[in-house]
C-alpha cells in the first residue's frame, strides 16, 4: 500500500472517504460530493442512523451522477473531539473498511475543522499513521491464501491543502512504524525459526543499517562475566544464548560523556518452563515470550529511524527455556553477576533469571540515568489488569509519571502497582541469598521486587507486558497477533522527556 499527501480535489474513480461531524454537519468535502451527487449524502444521512459520531460510518456504494465506486462517510464526532489518538483510530478503520475495495484506490478528503483540535496536515498525518499500523500482516507462510482473498488496496491519497505540512509530520511517524512492525515480525515468528541467535542476527542486521553499534556475547563471554542467572536458564537448550547490546548517541559527540538512557527486555525465545514444565494447553504462546526484547529492538529502530536525539542504550537478553538432560533443575544454587546467589525453585519463573544478569550488567557498564525494562513476565499481571493495562513497578516517582503520561497519550495505558519490603521478604531462602518465587499471592509484585535486586540505586521501571503482548482481536491501529506495546509509548517517553 502507498500512503500519499496531495492537493484536494476529488479523483472520478474508486473509493471517496469524507468527514461528517457530529448532528450529521456536513464537511466542505462532504457538502460538495452531496452537490455532485443531487444530495444523495444528505438523504443517506436522513434515512439511516449515521450521525456522524466517533466510530460511525456509512457506504453509498455507486452513487449516481459520479463513476465512483462508493462514497464512505466517517464520523469526526464534535470538531473538539478531533485529536491525535482518535485521528488514529479513524486512520486505523478507513483502512479495515476499505482494504479489500476492487478499485484499489481510495482517496480521503481532510478538511480544515473550524474548533478541531488538530489542525488539517496534522490529522492527515495521524490518519495516514493510523492506518499503516492496521495495515500490518504476518502473512508469510500462507502460501494458498488467493489473492482475492489479500487485502488490495494500492493507494491512499490523502487530500488537504498544506499537503507538503502533512507529508512532513508522516515522515516521522512512519520511522516508528517501522520499529512498530519489526516488532510484530519478531514476536510473531515461531520459535523453530527464530531463537536466541536468529534473534539476535536480525537485530543486529536491520539496527546496524541505521547506524546503532551492536555487540553480541556468546555463552563464553557471559560466563566470563559471571552471568551464571541467564546462562542456567538457557543450558537445557541446544540454542546458545545470547546477550545483545545495542547503543546509539544521536545526541552527537558532543554528548558522548553524558549518561545514557537504558532499556532492557526478556527475551525468552521460547518458555516451555523448562523441568517446571507448563500445561500443554496454550503453550504455544510461549513463542512471545520474547516480546519484551522485541520491544526494545523495535524502539531502537523507531529513535534510529527517526535520528532522536537522545543517546540509548538497549540492551536484550535471549534464552530459550527448555527441559533436558541437561536442563536446570528446580533447587539448583545459581550465582548471579552480581554475586548474589538464587536459589531457583520453579524454573518457570526464568523472565526474572534472565533479566537479573541484564540489569546488573546494564548498570555496572553504562552507568544509565534510568532503566526501563520489559517483560511478559508473569501470568499474575493478567489476572490483575487483562489486556487494558500493563503493569508498573518502579522505585522512581518521578519516571513512573513520565511513563504513565506517554503511555496515556498514544493509548497504551499503564497501572502502577505497589513495592515494598513486606513482598521483598517473601525472597529469602536459608539456603542462598534468595530464591527466584515466592508465595502464592502478588506474584507479579513478588517478581519485580526480584529485580529490584539487581538495580541498587538505580532509576528504574519495570513493565510486565504479559497481558498486552498479544491480542485475540482487532483494534483500530493493532490487528490482532503482536501488539508491539511500548515501542509507541517509549518513543513517545523519550520524545517529550529526553531529546533535546
Ligand atoms: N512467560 C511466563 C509468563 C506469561 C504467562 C507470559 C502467560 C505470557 C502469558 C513466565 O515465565 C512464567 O512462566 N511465569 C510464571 C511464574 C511462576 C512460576 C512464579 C507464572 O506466571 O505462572
Ligand atoms: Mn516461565
Ligand atoms: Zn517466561
Amino acid at each position: 500500500m502507498k500512503i500519499s499527501f496531495v492537493k484536494p480535489g476529488l479523483p472520478a474513480t474508486g473509493t471517496v472517504v469524507v468527514g461528517v461531524l457530529a448532528k450529521g454537519t456536513l464537511t466542505k468535502s462532504a457538502a460538495a460530493l452531496d452537490r455532485q451527487t443531487g444530495g444523495a449524502i444528505k438523504r443517506a444521512l436522513k434515512a439511516g442512523r449515521f450521525e456522524g459520531n466517533k466510530g460511525q460510518s456509512l457506504s453509498l456504494v455507486a452513487p449516481a451522477g459520479t463513476r465512483l465506486d462508493r462514497i464512505l462517510l466517517v464520523g469526526l464526532g464534535k470538531p473538539d473531539e478531533i485529536a491525535v489518538a482518535e485521528m488514529e483510530n479513524l486512520g486505523g478503520r478507513i483502512y479495515a473498511e476499505t482494504q479489500r475495495d476492487k478499485s484499489g484506490a481510495v482517496a480521503v478528503a481532510v478538511d480544515h475543522v473550524p474548533g478541531a483540535g488538530l489542525s488539517a496536515p496534522e490529522s492527515a498525518a495521524r490518519l495516514a499513521y493510523g492506518a499503516r499500523l492496521r495495515s500490518y500482516r504476518f502473512d508469510k507462510y500462507r502460501t494458498k491464501e488467493k489473492a482475492a482473498d489479500k487485502p488490495s488496496l494500492r493507494t491512499l491519497a490523502f487530500q488537504v491543502e498544506k499537503f507538503d505540512v502533512a507529508k512532513k509530520s508522516y515522515a516521522t511517524l512512519d520511522k516508528i512504524a517501522n520499529g512498530v512492525f519489526f516488532t510484530r515480525d519478531l514476536v510473531s515468528e515461531p520459535a523453530n525459526i527464530l531463537y536466541p541467535a536468529e534473534l539476535a542476527k536480525r537485530s543486529a542486521d536491520e539496527l546496524k543499517k541505521l547506524g546503532v553499534k551492536v555487540e553480541i556475547l556468546g555463552e563464553a563471554q557471559m560466563k566470563k562475566l559471571g552471568m551464571g542467572s541467564l546462562l542456567g536458564v538457557g543450558q537445557g537448550s541446544i540454542r546458545e544464548s545470547k546477550l545483545v547490546v545495542m547503543t546509539y548517541n544521536g545526541k552527537g559527540a558532543a554528548a558522548r560523556r553524558e549518561q545514557p538512557i537504558a532499556f532492557l527486555g526478556k527475551g525468552v525465545c521460547f518458555d516451555t518452563g523448562g523441568i517446571s514444565i507448563k500445561p500443554a494447553g496454550g503453550m504455544e504462546d510461549m513463542k512471545w515470550d520474547m516480546g519484551g526484547a522485541g520491544v526494545v529492538v523495535g524502539l531502537m529502530m523507531a529513535l534510529a529511524g527517526r535520528k532522536a536525539k537522545v543517546n540509548v542504550v538497549g540492551i536484550i537478553g535471549c534464552v530459550e527455556n527448555m527441559p533436558g538432560g541437561n536442563a536446570q533443575r528446580p533447587g539448583d544454587i545459581v550465582t548471579s553477576m552480581s554475586g548474589q546467589t538464587i536459589e531457583v525453585i520453579n524454573t518457570d519463573a526464568e523472565g526474572r533469571l534472565v533479566l537479573a544478569d541484564a540489569l546488573w550488567y546494564c548498570k555496572e557498564r553504562f552507568n544509565p540515568k534510568f532503566m526501563v525494562n520489559l517483560a511478559t513476565l508473569t501470568g499474575a499481571i493478567i489476572v490483575s489488569l487483562g489486556a487494558q493495562y500493563a503493569g508498573l513497578f518502579s522505585n522512581d516517582d518521578a519516571l513512573s509519571d513520565k511513563l504513565t503520561k506517554a503511555g496515556q497519550k498514544i493509548g497504551e495505558k499503564l497501572w502502577r502497582m505497589p513495592m515494598g519490603a513486606e513482598y521483598d521478604k517473601e525472597l529469602n531462602t536459608d539456603g542462598a541469598d534468595m530464591k527466584n518465587i515466592g508465595g502464592r499471592g502478588g506474584g507479579s509484585i513478588i517478581a519485580a521486587q526480584f529485580l529490584q535486586r539487581f538495580v541498587e540505586k538505580t532509576p528504574w521501571a519495570h513493565l510486565d507486558i504479559a497481558g498486552v503482548t498479544w491480542s485475540k482481536s482487532d483494534a483500530p491501529t493493532v490487528p490482532k497477533g503482536g501488539t508491539a506495546f511500548g515501542v509507541r509509548l517509549l518513543d513517545q517517553f523519550v520524545t517529550d522527556f529526553y531529546e533535546g
